[in-house]
């Protein structure tokens, strides 16, 4: 691929939170992008690598489309957590055909090696910064916009956001989408009912081989994992409150079993909060759990789900962390008028010194604490969400033209392909339907 130089040149950055730094290595001439330290890209390839090795799925899409390059021409914009997972899946677009144009989809998910080397080895320009500011995340929205894509890949739907509203006249030049994560296809579906959405965009979240692992299992694993870096603390023995029994409560609410915890779960709704009962949680309003909690978890795509009212029950000590998709689940406003200082206790870690002495402790600034203090999902199970986007890519190139500016699942050859290929990678059989069994599942005359 070609790499251009964008209207947005290497420059400085303000500083940010949590060890942000300014934009140092330079950057070879003829590449593009706007990332923290060129220098970081030799650690950045060999991750990369580390993690090519455990998306055998995608290694086996890419070889195809290397060979039969069905993105050949296509402009893609990109925003997703740049991570070594997303570095894979940028370089299988790539070998199909594609120029990728990528930036972060969150202000502390960006791990700066990976940008590093996605520009000088893989020759993608990328625009992510790790603790990058309100204004510089906006910024590389708006280069990778600028970049006039044909398709864009979105993790939360910002990219969308800013194309629909400030960038309308880029919108010509763009026939298709792909939504990553629930908190996207939520936005994109409120679009389409109000008619502003203005291409078809396919659901990556809504396949069986994403939500069902992705979140699940990769959120489940992944937030225990942040959360330890960041505080080191014992789960076990410890009372551990998820808010939210969606795909990722239920992998964390799992996972935090395991580990030894009590585990107390909140939900709005009936259903979900009878699934978590008979999982065995105790199913409690936040209200109730404030008090109890020693760690507090949100995932539930909303907003203020722990506020005020809550964090004057919690106890002395008590952390809270968020890892879904916006840092909104935790009134953070609300937590600063609620104190007298905070300090920085650990990176990751904030400490807010409440009016009368208490104090709680608040993980990486509310965003996703899986991405901000470790490294977000394994590779081995990003391998099928990241599949599943390169094959949507590949569908919305066939057949955008004749879908319509709404919000579509991913087609179910897509889907049980992917199911298959992991069996297949993981060397894994199944059995197979006899004939027998075909035409009995087709009638209804036979009974006992
Ligand atoms: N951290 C990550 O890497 C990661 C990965 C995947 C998804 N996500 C994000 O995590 C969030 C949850 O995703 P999901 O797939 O589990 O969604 P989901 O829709 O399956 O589940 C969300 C659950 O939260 C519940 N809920 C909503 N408001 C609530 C409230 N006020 N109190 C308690 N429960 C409430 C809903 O009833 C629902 O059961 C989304 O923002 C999603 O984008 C993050």
């Amino acid at each position: 691929m070609a790499v251009r130089k964008t209207s947005r040149p290497v420059k400085k950055s303000g500083p940010g939170t949590n060890g942000s730094q300014s934009a140092r290595g330079a950057q070879p001439a003829g590449t593009a992008g706007h990332v923290k330290d060129m220098n970081l890209a030799r650690e950045g390839k060999a991750r990369i690598e580390w993690a090519d090795r455990h998306m055998p799925v995608l290694r086996t899409i890419r070889a195809r489309f290397a060979k039969e390059r069905p993105l050949k021409g296509l402009r893609i914009g990109a925003c997703l957590h740049v991570t070594t997972e997303t570095a894979n899946l940028a370089r299988t677009l790539q070998a199909g055909g594609a120029e990728v144009y990528l930036c972060g989809s969150n202000p502390l998910s960006t791990q700066d090696d990976v940008a590093a080397s996605l520009v000088a080895d893989f020759g993608i320009p990328t625009f992510a910064i790790k603790g990058e500011d309100h204004k510089t995340y906006y910024s590389h929205i708006v280069s990778c916009i600028e970049a006039k894509p044909n398709i864009t890949m979105d993790d939360g739907c910002d990219l969308v956001t800013v194309l629909h509203t400030k960038m309308k006249p880029f919108l010509k030049d763009v026939f298709a989408g792909t939504e990553e994560t629930s908190t996207g296809v939520t936005r994109l579906r409120a679009m389409a009912a109000d008619k502003t959405l203005r291409y078809p965009v396919i659901a990556i979240n809504d396949a069986d081989t994403k939500h069902l692992f992705d979140n699940r299992y990769g959120t489940g694993q992944s937030t225990m994992d942040g959360v330890l870096r960041a505080t080191n603390m014992l789960v076990a023995g410890s009372t551990v409150v998820i808010a939210g029994y969606g795909w990722c409560g239920r992998g964390l609410a799992a996972r935090a079993k395991g580990m030894g915890a009590t585990v107390l779960v909140t939900e709005v709704n009936p259903l979900r909060a009878l699934e978590a009962a008979m999982d065995g949680y105790q199913v409690v309003a936040m209200a109730d759990a404030a008090p109890r909690g020693d760690l507090f978890i949100t995932v539930t795509g909303n907003k203020s789900v722990l506020r005020r009212e809550h964090f004057e029950a919690m106890k002395d000590g008590a952390i809270v962390a968020n890892s879904g998709h916006f840092n909104v689940e935790i009134d953070i406003p609300a937590l600063e008028r609620m104190s007298d200082g905070k300090k920085v206790a650990r990176p990751f870690v904030e400490e807010y010194r409440l009016k009368g002495g208490k104090r709680l402790f608040l993980l990486g600034e509310g965003r996703l604490i899986n991405l901000a203090s470790a490294e977000g999902h394994p590779a081995m199970v990003m391998d099928m969400s990241f599949a599943n986007q390169a094959l949507s890519v590949e569908h919305l190139v066939k057949h955008a033209k004749k879908m319509d500016n709404s919000v579509y699942v991913v087609p179910e050859a897509i889907d049980k392909e992917v199911a298959r290929l992991k069996l297949k990678s993981m060397g894994t059989t199944i059995d197979v339907l006899t004939p027998a069994q075909v035409k009995y599942m087709a009638t209804w005359s036979e009974g006992t």
